[in-house]
């Protein structure tokens, strides 16, 4: 199964966060409904989770889709597959006949995936914004690595939103 990240970044590289004082693009937000939809899933962590719940946002126009919750300690979650890890998540989206899983974040999910060496391919759409202090997209949270990837396509999405996409060699 194709495994493809879906992440906003701000214009300074940092991984995105969301709140009252910053929300979502209108337009990176547009771009994960259609992504989602066209996977016919997503997965999230969490805390990520929650926040959408809470934001009305897990209903609506995800509510068709297979929404799968990695966490290592929730119980049952209303609209969602609480799932233990990673590879459990990707288990579980396979079994049910998905050849593409959406990672949708936050940063602790999508580090998890990425240090395991299970992105195939990311797509970071650039928000015009400079955070300070924040999260970051890492493949190793501990020590330095790098590892090249590929860009297979850019495009602006509107909004002063431009979206990267690049496909990642699996070890
Ligand atoms: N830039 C973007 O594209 C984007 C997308 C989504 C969210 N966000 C932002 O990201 C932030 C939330 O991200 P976050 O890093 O705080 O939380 P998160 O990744 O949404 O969720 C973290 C939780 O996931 C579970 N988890 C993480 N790694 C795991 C593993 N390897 N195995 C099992 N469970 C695991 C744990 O749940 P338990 O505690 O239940 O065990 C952990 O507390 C917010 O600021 C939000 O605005 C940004």
């Amino acid at each position: 199964m194709k495994t493809l990240l879906w992440a906003t970044l701000s214009a300074n590289g940092n991984y995105a966060q969301s709140g009252p004082g910053n929300p979502p693009k209108p337009e990176a937000l547009a771009d994960f409904a259609a992504q989602a939809a066209a996977a016919g899933n997503f997965i999230a962590g969490r805390r990520t989770f929650e926040a959408m719940r809470g934001n009305g946002g897990a209903g609506g126009p995800f509510a068709a889709l297979d929404i799968v919750v990695v966490s290592r300690n929730a119980g049952e979650l209303p609209g969602a597959t609480v799932v233990r890890s990673p590879e459990e998540a990707l288990a579980y989206l396979a079994e049910r006949g998905h050849e593409t899983a959406l990672i949708g974040g936050g940063a602790e999910i999508h580090n998890a995936f990425l240090g395991a060496g299970l992105a195939d391919e990311a797509v970071f759409n650039v928000a015009p914004v400079l955070e300070g202090k924040g999260l970051n997209l890492l493949i190793d949270t501990e020590h330095y690595a790098c590892k090249q990837v590929r860009l297979l396509d850019c495009k602006p999405l509107g909004g002063g939103v431009v979206q990267l996409r690049y496909g990642i060699e699996r070890e």
